[in-house]
């Protein structure tokens, strides 16, 4: 049977707005020099969260807005690494690791490029990963939409045995 295949494929997004006076990061990777932030109940790290909805989507269990809702106190100004470490706690009770896992940030400004090996660093040791498995990705928007930063990501999640 095709389903008892040992991969899965995720999928997840996410998206904030941006506004002055917020910190931005991406990745675990404060960015420095941002003019603007994300507007967020957690810290509003877009790329962990989108990471962390991917694989909870490979196993189809839902997002993490199920686990982390955003109307709890509780989860306010949450580290977006510790959604992470929870949502690796819940593949790896199924028996699945992270096999691989790209990632494209869509943000108009500052331009991303020089912080993408400390961003690929920064994800792929949060998995448990080389960084050669994790994949990071930069587009402008194109001025369509310079207000909000937008995430995309897939991952491949595997299981042994
Ligand atoms: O979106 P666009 O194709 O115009 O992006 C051109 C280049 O700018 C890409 O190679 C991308 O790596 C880089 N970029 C970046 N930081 C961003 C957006 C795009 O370094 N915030
Ligand atoms: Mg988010």
């Amino acid at each position: 049977m095709l389903s008892s295949l040992p991969l899965r494929i995720g999928y997840g997004e996410d998206a904030h707005r941006l506004a002055p006076g917020r910190p931005l990061i991406l990745g675990g990777v404060p960015v420095p020099h941002a003019e603007r932030g994300a507007v967020a109940h957690s810290d509003g790290d877009a790329v962990l969260h989108a990471v962390a909805d991917a694989l909870l989507s490979g196993l189809a269990l839902g997002d993490i807005g199920q686990y982390f809702p955003d109307t709890d106190p509780q989860w306010a100004g949450l580290d977006s690494r510790d959604i992470l470490r929870r949502v690796l706690d819940l593949i790896r009770e199924r028996g699945y690791e992270p096999v691989n896992v790209a990632l494209v940030v869509t943000l108009d400004r500052p331009k991303l490029g020089p912080l993408r090996a400390e961003i690929t660093r920064s994800v792929a040791a949060l998995l448990a990963l080389p960084d050669s498995e994790v994949g990071v990705s930069f587009k402008t928007s194109e001025g369509l939409a310079p207000d909000h930063v937008q995430v995309r990501v897939t991952a491949l999640l595997g299981r042994d045995g």
